[in-house]
């Protein structure tokens, strides 16, 4: 059993964009610059906004954190989202999810410019993904198509299953292992929630993904010998002996999973620590793209 090291292949994909962007500065260009919006005060997307803004100044990007209260009108959002999409400096916008009730995360996703769509969830985006055309990449399955090109995993012909169908993750997830490239070339089967024969499923499969936000939901019993498995799961359960007061736990038992497995990621240290790499590299590529 081989453990599939986020942090590892994370750091690997940062040095090449801190080489490529050290040659911009060298020539003179203007270096990427990510506009990150952060509403309320949410504990994870806090966390989560705070290591893309170091990760931008690791790299040598420039970056915008744009804060807002939980009470925000939506006609204050999308207006803050015109002026990034017309200002020539910025490369990329994220808007860091779950957004306040009040406000439609579909219309603020798609009032995001295409171009400038580095989380890769704007409708033109998934249309590109799904025609094959290059395209912004959600950054978590794009982290672990990272990953598993980094390992140089055989997925041709493989059976992969995906459980779960979000739009962040399950759903390009599984257009991706399906497209004719590599990674890629994989027989796909999407499950969900009403799936009935789960297990049978997962038994048959070569690559389990498992995104389903449940802690230790994969068990030893419904993974075959041999078996790559990815664990997106990153939930935080209440833990007395840590000083932030929780753990971060994954989809999958990892104890018992992991000795059946070829290759496995471990939570915390594996797939959440790509998705960083991958909104950097899709930063990067929009910085490419924006003439400004
Ligand atoms: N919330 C959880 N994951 C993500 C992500 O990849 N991007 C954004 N913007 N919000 C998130």
């Amino acid at each position: 059993m081989q453990i599939l090291d986020g942090k590892i292949v994370a750091q690997h994909v940062k040095n090449e964009l801190k080489t490529k962007t050290d040659l911009l500065k060298a020539e003179g260009k203007r270096v990427p610059h990510l506009a990150a919006i952060l509403i309320g005060s949410n504990g994870a997307s806090e966390t989560y906004v705070a290591s893309k803004v170091k990760t931008c100044h690791e790299i040598g990007f420039k970056s915008s954190l744009i804060r807002f209260d939980e009470n925000i009108a939506e006609s204050d959002l999308t207006a803050a989202i015109e002026r990034l999409n017309n200002d020539e400096d910025i490369d990329g916008i994220l808007v860091q999810l779950p957004l306040p009730q009040q406000i439609s995360e579909e219309k603020i996703i798609s009032l995001i410019h295409p171009d400038k769509d580095v989380d890769g969830f704007h409708p033109v985006s998934i249309g590109k993904l799904v025609q094959g055309l290059p395209a912004f990449i959600p950054a978590t399955p794009y982290g672990i198509m990272l990953m598993l090109e980094h390992y140089k995993i055989e997925t041709s012909g493989k059976h992969a299953v995906v459980i779960g169908r979000s739009n962040i993750v399950g759903r390009p997830m599984s257009i991706l292992l399906s497209q004719n490239t590599y990674p890629g070339n994989c027989t796909v089967t999407v499950c969900h929630s009403r799936t009935t024969n789960l297990k049978e499923i997962c038994l048959q499969a070569d690559i389990i993904v498992a995104a389903l936000g449940k802690p230790g939901f994969l068990t030893a019993d419904m993974v075959k010998e041999n078996a790559v498995v990815i664990d997106v799961g990153i939930t935080r359960v209440p833990d007395t002996t840590k000083k932030s007061g929780f753990a971060i736990k994954g989809d999958v038992d990892f104890e018992n999973v992991a000795p059946k497995c070829s290759y496995i990621t471990p939570v915390p240290g594996g797939v959440g620590l790509m998705t960083i790499g991958a909104l950097m590299m899709n930063t990067y590529n929009a910085a490419l793209l924006n003439k400004g």
